[in-house]
């Protein structure tokens, strides 16, 4: 960590936003700031007046049950009347999302044409039996139905939980058991890299080890042959369709569950977690309209699939809630060509840009040439969030896509969060390539050591969040003691009725007081922005019949920021080849995800271990870092980590 912090000290570039954008952002100063640190609940509570509420709250938070917050307590309201239903006397014809199929097919949804399809959709969920509170599982691909099946599960007081479209179907089961989901929307197949994702199958595996689910609805996507169960599958398109474009929403408490998202921990099993409707909506709705600087002319694009937290809250509630026209796109960046997502920005003339550090740095790989072949002019904020992005990359993305003149708007914030954090106001913060700078108005951060004591400016520790905020997660499903273990047990002192959530992130900060986050600290690995555990990891692999042993390191990589790098022992001396090599990534894959799949694979005959028998990770992430290895006096079996650094080393040069 401290080469990281040394270099990041280097860097002294700076940028002031552009003059121009200055001009017109919707902050111009610090007042807002300024407002939100002098009360911040007074502040929040403002803020609350830019939703629909059908009943006022009676507290803005109530924190005596902490760590488990209640915000507008007493509120009513419903989040799709934010997000739908007061657009459509104004700007019903206004477009919600201009849809771009990966194929190439294209479709325009107004706001007032989203609301009747939400409206269908919720019908036909309530006539499946769906009620206010039951969970509904969502494995989609990134086709217009899918916000319309978070929004119908909003308009019923349903809780969605969406499940990526690239999970396996063990993966799939898992969620649909853990939140015991009584319906399951998907589509017979998604479109990604110009193939087929067989959406339908997996969920028919998935359903073969769960005992909730009584209803499918499927949409129609791709047109290849699937099975359908008589009675409990349904075609979307036969179903919703004939439904009345009209729905009364359900009436909500702004505490009640909005939706459950699993993420990874430190253990092998997700954690589900809980957001609530009012103020996770709040905090969506103003922060992206902060941090985009969101105006009604915006054509916006956040690029993140629904299925992790940034479609949930930048690609779903927050544009919706602001009213704003975004762009939604079913594929990959690549098809058919390396150019596709800078000919999607010049054909809708999109405005503000929200991607990922693993995306830029693939851009930066395939050249200057495929963006230069459009005009991107019409881009005026870029923005960034997932992982730590380098200076490098920063500089790219500030220079080839912004063309100089766009503020870079580099977001911190997690699944827990609900909302964005750390980020500049754009027409306000000076930036720094590489930092999220500072927390927005709302938010409040530190950096602490070991002790939970604030570190001095210039140093590092741990990133905390000191008070708190309206999308905080409240829960995790069906298990409140690992919430509190989790986030809440580290650096809380309860005795003094002092809360501290720790966000399991490393950071440092400057003398200016900006923000440098480090990544993760736990044996949490990052891998294209998504957070995988290395013991989900560990377990998908030990769970092979000849694995005897693995462990699994996050490992540095230009592209994805982290590389899965794995070490496995077999059973009974057996001695691993190629083969086995390959059926053990593909195991990982088909247990979890091609997302998990780990980038390389050493067999060894030991791991090296401390004398109490803890495999020591840190040794394994030098020899995959190819560092000069640390310490192993420690080792029960120091001889066996340069045995294992000479066959990472051998496979190192077999792969390249
Ligand atoms: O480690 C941080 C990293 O991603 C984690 C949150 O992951 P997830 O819950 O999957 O949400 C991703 C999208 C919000 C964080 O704990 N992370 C996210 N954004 C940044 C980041 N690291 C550095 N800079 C960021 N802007």
């Amino acid at each position: 960590m401290a080469e990281t912090i040394e270099a990041l000290f280097d860097e002294d570039r700076r940028f002031a936003p552009p003059a121009e954008f200055a001009a017109n952002a919707l902050v111009q100063d610090d007042s807002v700031s300024k407002a939100s640190h002098e009360d911040p609940l007074g502040w929040w509570e403002a803020q609350a007046s830019s939703l629909v509420w059908r009943k006022k709250w009676d507290s803005v938070l109530d924190w005596s049950g902490a760590p488990f917050a209640r915000w507008f307590d007493g509120g009513k309201l419903n989040v799709t009347e934010s997000c739908l239903d007061r657009h459509l006397a104004d700007s019903g014809d206004q477009i919600a999302y201009h849809w771009e199929g990966e194929p190439g097919d294209r479709k325009d949804i107004t706001y007032a044409e989203l609301y009747a399809e939400v409206c269908r959709l919720a019908n036909a969920l309530a006539g499946l039996g769906v009620e206010k509170g039951d969970r509904v599982a969502i494995y989609m691909g990134m086709v217009p139905e899918l916000p319309a099946a978070l929004l119908a599960c909003a308009r019923l007081g349903a809780v969605h939980s969406v499940v990526f479209g690239g999970f396996s179907s063990e993966a799939l089961a898992d969620r649909i058991n853990d939140a015991q989901a009584k319906a399951v929307i998907t589509c017979d197949g998604a479109w990604r890299g110009g193939k087929i994702v067989p959406l339908k199958d997996m969920v028919d595996a998935a359903l073969e080890h769960t005992s909730s689910v009584t209803s499918t609805l499927v949409v129609r996507r791709c047109g290849q042959q699937v099975s359908m169960s008589e009675g409990r599958d349904h075609w979307y398109d036969e179903l919703v369709t004939q439904q009345a474009p009209e729905r009364e929403a359900t009436e909500c408490d702004a505490e009640d569950p909005l939706y459950i998202l699993y993420t990874s921990g430190t253990t092998a099993k997700p954690k589900g977690i809980v957001h609530t409707c009012g103020g996770y909506l709040l905090g969506v709705s103003v922060t992206h309209r902060l941090a985009f600087d969101i105006h009604d002319d915006d054509i916006y694009w956040c690029t993140a699939d629904i299925g992790w937290v940034t479609g949930h809250s930048y690609a779903v509630y927050g544009p919706l809630a602001n009213g704003v026209t975004s762009v939604l796109y079913e594929g990959g960046p690549q098809y058919p060509a390396e150019d596709r997502f800078w000919e999607i920005v010049e054909r809708y003339k999109v405005t503000k840009f929200y991607t990922a550090p693993t995306a830029i740095r693939s851009f930066m790989k395939w050249g200057d040439h495929h963006p230069a072949k459009h005009d991107l002019t019409s881009l005026k904020l870029i923005a960034t969030v997932g992982e730590p992005i380098n200076p490098e990359a920063w500089m790219w993305y500030r220079e080839v896509i912004g063309g100089g003149r766009c503020p870079v708007v580099d977001t911190w914030w997690q699944t827990e969060t609900g909302q964005l954090m750390i980020a500049p106001l754009p027409g306000v913060t000076e930036t720094k390539p590489g930092s999220a700078t500072k927390p927005l108005p709302g938010a409040f951060a530190d950096v602490v050591d070991e002790s939970g004591q604030s570190v001095p400016l210039g140093h590092g520790g741990y990133l905390v969040l000191t008070r708190p905020w309206p999308a905080m997660a409240r829960t995790l499903y069906g298990d409140p003691d690992r919430y509190v273990e989790t986030y809440w047990a580290r650096f809380s002192k309860p005795e003094e009725d002092t809360w501290v959530y720790f966000a399991g992130d490393g950071a440092k900060r400057d003398l200016d007081g900006y923000y440098w986050l480090l990544g993760r600290v736990d044996d949490v690995m990052n891998v294209s922005g998504h957070r995988i555990s290395t013991l989900e990891v560990e377990s998908a692999l030990v769970d092979h019949p000849l694995v005897a042993e693995a462990a699994v390191v996050g490992r540095k990589d230009d592209r994805t920021g982290q590389a899965i790098a794995a070490f496995v022992t077999l059973r009974g001396g057996t001695t691993g080849d190629g083969a086995l090599l390959t059926e053990l990534r593909d195991h990982v894959a088909k247990r979890i995800g091609k997302i998990a799949r780990p980038a390389s694979l050493v067999f060894t005959d030991e791991l090296p271990k401390t004398r109490s028998g803890k495999i020591m990770r840190r040794l394994l992430r030098d020899i995959s870092e190819e560092r000069q290895l640390g310490d192993v006096t420690t080792l029960a079996n120091a001889e066996v980590v340069q045995e294992i650094a000479d066959k990472a080393a051998e496979r190192r040069n077999s792969e390249d």
